[in-house]
């Protein structure tokens, strides 16, 4: 084959890209800037949520609820930790940057309980709104894994996949705790409308 067909131009282009990437650490990568971009963003988030739980387990009715709260707790002090390490491992201070993100899902659990009074219905807006912390923080331990398993820090996706679980298990509880007791009490609550 001519070394002028396209399938040979092809073939040196994937070569020159390959030669550039190993030239490259991954350390030196975009994916890498990225990585810790979020891990500062989720500092952040993990340190607005641990401000936010304790209110929202002295506004829960529920006694699971607030229980659930409070454990949580205790796991987004663990979360913290974790991530402290992982900044320690890269070299860097452990700082958050902002997480508008979070700032915003906590204002919406404020609302849940501006709005309501001591009761099902505060405690079912509560979760939902727990909710999408929770589900906002499963996104962001989940690309924070793809980026560390991908960067070859195999040590972070260990810790990254304990936050992880302890997450989904939140998650899962306070869905467990809405279908067992919380909804149905609301919907036998009159609504305002
Ligand atoms: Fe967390
Ligand atoms: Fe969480």
């Amino acid at each position: 084959m001519p070394e002028s067909s396209p399938r040979t131009g092809r073939a040196t282009a994937a070569r020159v890209l390959e030669s550039e990437e190993s030239a490259m650490s991954p350390e030196q990568s975009g994916l890498h800037d990225l990585y810790v971009d979020l891990l500062k963003d989720t500092y952040s988030a993990e340190k607005q949520l641990s401000a936010a739980l304790p209110k929202l387990a002295k506004a829960a009715e529920d006694d699971g609820l607030a229980d659930a709260f409070r454990s949580h707790l205790e796991e987004t002090k663990g979360h913290l930790d974790r991530l402290e390490g992982l900044f320690a491992s890269l070299g860097l201070a452990a700082r958050g940057k902002l997480c508008e993100g979070m700032k915003g899902l906590i204002k919406e659990g404020g609302e849940a309980i501006e709005d309501h009074e001591k009761g099902p219905v505060r405690d079912a807006a509560l979760i939902a709104a727990a909710q999408k912390c929770e589900h906002y923080e499963l996104a962001a331990y989940g690309t924070m894994r793809a980026f560390a398993a991908r960067l070859g820090r195999e040590e972070d996706v260990g810790i990254l996949t304990a936050t992880l679980e302890e997450e989904s298990a939140c998650d899962t509880k306070l869905t467990e705790i809405a279908m067992r007791g919380v909804n149905p009490a609301a919907m036998s609550e009159r609504g305002e409308g």
